[in-house]
């Protein structure tokens, strides 16, 4: 299955939307999403498309020589299939080409599936953030990976 990656674009908002709401308890909105591709000058988008669909998309904002993932997910349907392998490896790409020294993200403490991906790119556990998330107060693990 061959899965294309590229950066996002405003006309692919309906569909991130979409896989938005359905992967996360406290969805960002659109309007979140249209600020950060159009006038967030230190953040990147891309999308995974299979056959022309969008299947997932993952963002990551680089600050001085960091970059800090901001969201992966994957149409809940396409899981399983490596379209989180090829986002994570596209977000590895940009970094590298863009000389950037590491990369971290939050994690949910609970979410397995989303640390095993981010231990297979050489992300380590480097720390908690208790209470991270609004919703339920669960802890954010934090991950570090170097480049
Ligand atoms: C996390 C997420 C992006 C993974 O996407 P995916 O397309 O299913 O992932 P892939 O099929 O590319 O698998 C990548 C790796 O994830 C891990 N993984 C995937 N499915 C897994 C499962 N059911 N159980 C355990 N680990 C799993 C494996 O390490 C896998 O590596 P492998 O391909 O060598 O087996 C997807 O589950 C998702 O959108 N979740 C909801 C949103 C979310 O939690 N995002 C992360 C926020 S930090």
């Amino acid at each position: 299955m061959d899965i294309v990656i590229r950066n996002m674009r405003e006309s692919d908002l309906d569909d991130v939307m979409e896989i938005e709401k359905d992967a996360f308890t406290t969805p960002w909105t659109r309007e979140a999403f249209l600020m950060e591709i159009t006038k967030n000058q230190l953040a990147k988008y891309i999308v995974a498309e299979i056959d022309e669909t969008i299947v997932g998309y993952g963002g990551i904002w680089l600050i001085i020589d960091e970059g800090h993932i901001t969201n992966i997910a994957v149409k809940s349907n396409y899981r399983g299939l490596g379209v989180g392998n090829a986002l994570v490896e596209g977000l590895i790409f940009l970094c590298t080409k863009l000389d950037i020294n590491g990369m971290t993200l939050e994690v949910r403490v609970s979410n397995t599936v989303a640390k095993n991906l981010y231990k297979k790119y050489g992300f380590v556990e480097s720390g908690i953030r208790p209470k991270y998330y609004q919703d339920d107060n669960e802890d954010a693990l934090i991950m570090w990976k170097k480049l």
